[in-house]
């Protein structure tokens, strides 16, 4: 039995039948029908998102739900037959949509995540999965008694380069791992900020339903630059770590299999600009596996560009060297490449290896995936568990100290 179909099935025995019966159901896809997909949350990667959607002829893009007019208004002018909605459970209520594709800030995740559960959709949740600890616990519970397809937004799951990290680590090229180092590094003009975006004229109380934004968190008033640049505040977001590091981390988990970390370090601060942001832009994490006698490192630096970011896996048989360029793993601008190296020492006879494997379609996969009810390539443990070691992370730093999975599980979530 192939793995992903073993593992669906282990998992329904064991939730039973009964509790299946229980759960809303999907509308039954016939084999020339198109997968329905809607969306929660159209903004700058929500609109991204749909562009992936529309170039695939297997699905469409029936509806969107969004709190801010700009961003159904843009919905609409990519797609005009599109139905929209300003409140998420309306689109949820719609009887002949099969997927939902989340978009929103981090905090809504959850929200998003169990309300789409919930409604018997199949789900593509942005990463990372959620804001924190508690919510990723909660979000597996849910995706454990569901029957949906789930896909998270860490797309380089799909790559064809961790097919290859992950056939020359098992082919015993590599040999015993005991580190990998990993960066991620950009910059931008002096005076301004990483990711800091202008806010429109028309980011009004009138354009948008902050209370839905907050979704209980305190309400200060209508703060249109917290709401288009929720990226900088610990209340919405988790910097650079919940941006970019997830997404190194979960594919250097998947490669090497590495379980939630038993311990994280942090360090850095608001270095490049001062700009009112609470996130850091100059970050150093190292995360802790004694159980595999390994240790996984991840820095990064919002004022220098030229090491792009990568990751060197470095074992006593060879090293496995994943780098874009001088540019960032999220746009891809520049040539990913992975390469293999041996380690003449304890393999003279090996050669250097270059990367084959052609990458899949994350999106594509999802929508295959609904149809076929099969696992997709970023289900919703390895979301589970590159949210934990980003929580982790933040949570050291916070704190000002290491902090094992036990300590960060028990820490309250902090604004
Ligand atoms: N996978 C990737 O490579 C990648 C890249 C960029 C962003 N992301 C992720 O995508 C998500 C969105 O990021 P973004 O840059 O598009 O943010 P954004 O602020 O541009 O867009 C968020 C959208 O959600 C809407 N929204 C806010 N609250 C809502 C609610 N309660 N209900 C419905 N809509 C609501 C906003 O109006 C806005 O249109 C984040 O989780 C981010 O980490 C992933």
């Amino acid at each position: 039995m192939p793995e992903n179909t073993r593992r669906d099935f282990i998992k329904q025995a064991a939730l039973g039948t009964a509790a299946f019966l229980a759960l809303p159901t999907a509308r039954a896809l016939g084999a020339n029908d198109r997968v329905r997909v809607g969306m929660i949350g159209a903004g700058a990667r929500g609109r991204d998102l749909l562009k992936q959607v529309l170039a695939l002829p297997s699905a469409q893009l029936v509806a969107v739900a969004d709190i801010y007019s700009r961003s159904r208004d843009a919905a609409k002018q990519m797609i005009p037959g599109v139905q929209l909605f300003d409140d998420h459970r309306r689109l949820l209520d719609m009887k002949d949509l099969d997927g939902v594709i989340v978009a929103s800030p981090l905090h809504i995740h959850i929200r998003h995540f169990l309300d789409t559960l919930a409604a018997g959709k199949d789900l593509y949740s942005e990463k990372t999965m959620t804001w924190s600890i508690p919510e990723a616990e909660q979000c597996r519970e849910a995706a454990a008694k569901s029957r949906q397809v789930i896909q998270i937004g860490l797309q380089h799951e799909s790559s064809g380069e961790l097919a290859d990290a992950k056939k020359w680590i098992a082919s015993g090229m590599v040999g015993k791992v005991t580190q990998v180092e990993s960066w991620m590094s950009r910059n931008s003009r002096h005076g301004e900020g990483q990711w800091v975006r202008p806010v429109p004229s028309d980011c009004t109380p009138q354009n948008v339903n902050w209370a839905a934004f907050l979704n209980g968190r305190p309400d200060t008033g209508f703060d249109g630059y917290k709401f288009i640049n929720w990226r900088l505040f610990w209340e919405f977001s988790g910097g650079n770590i919940t941006e970019n590091m997830v997404h190194q981390v979960a594919w250097i988990m998947s490669a090497l299999d590495l379980p939630v970390p038993a311990a994280a370090s942090m360090s850095g601060g608001v270095f490049s600009e001062k700009d009112g942001r609470q996130v850091p832009d100059t970050i150093a994490v190292t995360l802790e596996f004694p159980e595999k006698d390994m240790i996984v490192t991840w820095q990064s630096t919002f004022s220098n560009s030229r090491y792009g970011l990568g990751e060197h896996i470095l074992g006593s048989d060879g090293t496995i060297e994943h780098v874009a360029g001088a540019t960032e793993m999220v746009t891809g601008k520049s040539q990913e490449q992975i390469e293999y190296y041996p380690e003449k020492i304890n393999r003279p006879e090996g050669a250097a290896a270059k990367g084959e494997t052609p990458g899949q379609n994350h999106m594509g996969n999802w929508i295959e995936c609904i149809r076929t009810r099969r696992t997709p390539n970023a289900p919703v443990e390895i979301g589970y568990r590159s949210a934990i070691a980003a929580h982790m992370s933040n949570i050291a730093y916070r704190q000002k100290r290491r902090v094992t999975w036990e300590e960060a599980k028990a820490a309250k979530p902090e604004y």
